[in-house]
């Protein structure tokens, strides 16, 4: 197999970045997919406790159809109701201008404008082809430059889709060039079905990062087939200082029948911290975090990290 790691194997791991910024994706890509529909208390409540154990930039909503997904149909009493920490970036997913409007109206710092490297998984998810949604993005980046609202692009399906198997890698590569030439400022690539390994994520970070600056590449795995961390790493490797995950492993996605949540942020936290990679992020308040919104959600905990570290917890008290 054709792929080679970086760095020497010398009894030392080598090139891993000194920081890593975490994108907590849980209040929207993870309760989008919540079978029970929260209310808006609740939602508040769980992002200002993500704030809390210093998470920083913090999917907070989706600007979307209502009759699409409702599970975020109240994105805009979700942000009108949080405590703004300074130095937190609450974001918005949006998929048209109609969205960058109630975003703005919402006072969201960031939008996140999302595309596929799937024809199919594209119609299905927001009704266009490829080639449409970036027409439909054109206003958005206009407006959003007007507002100066940064713009942050997902391309999901990027390795592989539920509807048409594998995806090629330079598909990807276009696609998200295209994002970052409309004037996307990260470009966060989404294994939406959580079928990525190792040999081909480092493809696909090497395909994508000759045309992207490598710091500008966020990565966002579903965990369906257990392989999330292990491709984080590679990434991480690879130059890559932006992972997308979902305090519990909440979610997974609703045009993608079986895919699990994203990973979960205490596995990658627990990982980086040890590892010595600054997150800014409290172990252990995100791991009440994660157990409160499990049992909220009447949902197992898929963090790992997060069952082991509670039930030590719950030995000291
Ligand atoms: P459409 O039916 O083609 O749109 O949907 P339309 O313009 O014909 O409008 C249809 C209706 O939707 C109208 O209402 C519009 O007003 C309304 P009606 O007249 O029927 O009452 N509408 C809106 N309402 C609220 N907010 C809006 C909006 N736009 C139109 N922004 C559309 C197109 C894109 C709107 C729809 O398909 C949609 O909302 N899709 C969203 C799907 C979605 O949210 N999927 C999950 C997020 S993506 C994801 O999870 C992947 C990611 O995590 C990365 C990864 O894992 O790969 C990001
Ligand atoms: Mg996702």
């Amino acid at each position: 197999m054709s792929f080679q790691l970086t760095g020497q194997l010398t009894g030392q791991l080598t090139n891993f970045p000194k920081k890593v910024k975490i994108v907590e994706v849980g209040a929207r890509d993870g309760l989008q997919n919540e079978p029970n529909i929260l209310d808006v208390k609740t939602k508040v409540e769980l992002i200002n406790r993500l704030a809390q154990a210093g998470l920083q930039h913090i999917e907070a909503g989706a600007f979307v159809s209502p009759k699409k997904i409702p599970q975020m149909a109240d994105s805009s009493e979700v942000f009108a109701g949080i405590d703004r920490i300074k130095n937190v970036t609450y974001t918005g997913l949006v998929p048209n201008l109609m969205g960058f409007e109630a975003a703005l109206a919402a006072k969201a710092d960031e939008v996140a404008i999302f595309a596929a490297a799937s024809e199919t998984f594209s119609k299905r998810n927001i009704n266009c082809t490829i080639d449409e949604s970036f027409e439909r993005f054109a206003p958005v980046m206009h407006a959003a430059k007007q507002a100066k609202i940064p713009v942050r692009g997902y391309l999901s399906c990027v390795l592989g889709c539920p509807y048409e198997g594998k995806i090629s890698v330079q598909k990807v590569a276009v696609l998200s060039k295209k994002l970052w030439d409309i004037g996307c400022h990260e470009i966060s690539l989404g294994d939406t079905i959580g079928v990525g390994v190792v040999s081909e994520t480092y493809a696909l970070i090497d395909a994508v990062r000759r045309s992207v600056p490598v710091e500008k590449i966020a990565v966002h795995f579903h965990d369906t087939y257990g392989q999330a961390l292990a491709n984080i790493i590679v990434a991480l490797q690879m130059g890559v200082t932006v992972v997308d995950s979902s305090v519990a492993g909440l979610g997974g996605c609703p045009y993608a029948v079986g895919a699990s949540g994203n990973v979960a942020t205490e596995d990658v936290v627990y990982g980086l911290n040890k590892m010595g990679i600054q997150t800014g992020i409290n172990l252990d308040w995100l791991v009440s975090v994660g157990q409160w919104i499990s049992k909220i959600c009447k949902r197992p905990n898929s963090s790992k990290a997060g069952v082991a570290i509670a039930s030590k917890q719950l030995k000291k008290d």
